[in-house]
């Protein structure tokens, strides 16, 4: 499974991409807006950042307009993937942009009926929202199991891309539940590192260590 980063912050991207384990990012139109800066400049700089695919979300309503802003959205760089809602204009939009070989990235989804629309119109990604849907009270994590067993069974090429991930749990069952990719906010990144007991291990490694030097330099 990919890590994505879910962010427009080209710091905690440099960051994170320090690690050698990022895959991708996902941008969104609240994520951009957060930068307050020209999201133009803003998505030029992730795009070459990272090597792997940035998804760059249309804000359009309509089919058409839609579509042209896709187009625009592709051709900022080689790794750029448009987000389309998944909305009957965003599946219009989305299909004639995949006609196009553009690669798409099918976003707000939260059922499997859904994802399957996704798959059908040939996305490149589908992005399930796990956390929106624990937030209502339903299964975000069912959800998910049912969209990658469909894909399974299926034969689907489509990625399951796990979204609007909150704590280092669903990064493990979206794992778990055979997922592509998941996509995460920078604080539950750095979460995924810690452990209590990597600390403790290390930091008594390093006491004896120095201990040692100490009684060497005695002894010389
Ligand atoms: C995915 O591409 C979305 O940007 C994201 O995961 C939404 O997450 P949120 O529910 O934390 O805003």
């Amino acid at each position: 499974m990919k890590l994505f980063l879910d962010t427009a912050n080209i710091e905690e991207i440099r960051e994170i991409n320090r690690w050698g384990v990022l895959g991708g990012v996902t941008t969104n139109p609240s994520l951009v807006a957060k930068e307050n800066d020209d999201p133009e400049r803003v998505w030029k700089e992730i795009l070459s950042e990272v090597e792997g695919p940035i998804s760059l979300e249309t804000t359009e309503l309509e089919a058409e307009p839609m579509y042209q802003q896709g187009l625009d959205l592709a051709q900022m760089a080689p790794n750029a993937v448009v987000k389309v809602p998944m909305t009957p204009d965003g599946l219009t939009a989305g299909k004639r942009l995949v006609g196009e070989g553009i690669k798409i990235n099918v976003t707000l989804v939260f059922s499997p009926a859904q994802a399957i629309l996704a798959a059908e119109i040939g996305a490149y990604i589908v992005s399930p929202f796990l956390g929106r849907l624990d937030d209502v009270a339903s299964d975000g994590m069912d959800a998910l199991r049912k969209i990658c067993d469909i894909y399974e069974i299926q034969g689907y090429d489509t990625l399951v891309l796990a979204a609007s991930l909150r704590h280092p749990m669903h990064i493990v069952e979206s794992a778990l539940a055979g997922a592509d990719i998941a996509t995460m906010p920078f604080a539950v990144f750095k979460q995924l590192v810690k452990h209590p007991l990597t600390d403790a291990g290390l930091e008594k490694f390093l006491g004896d260590w120095k201990a040692l030097r100490e009684e060497l330099e005695k002894g010389a």
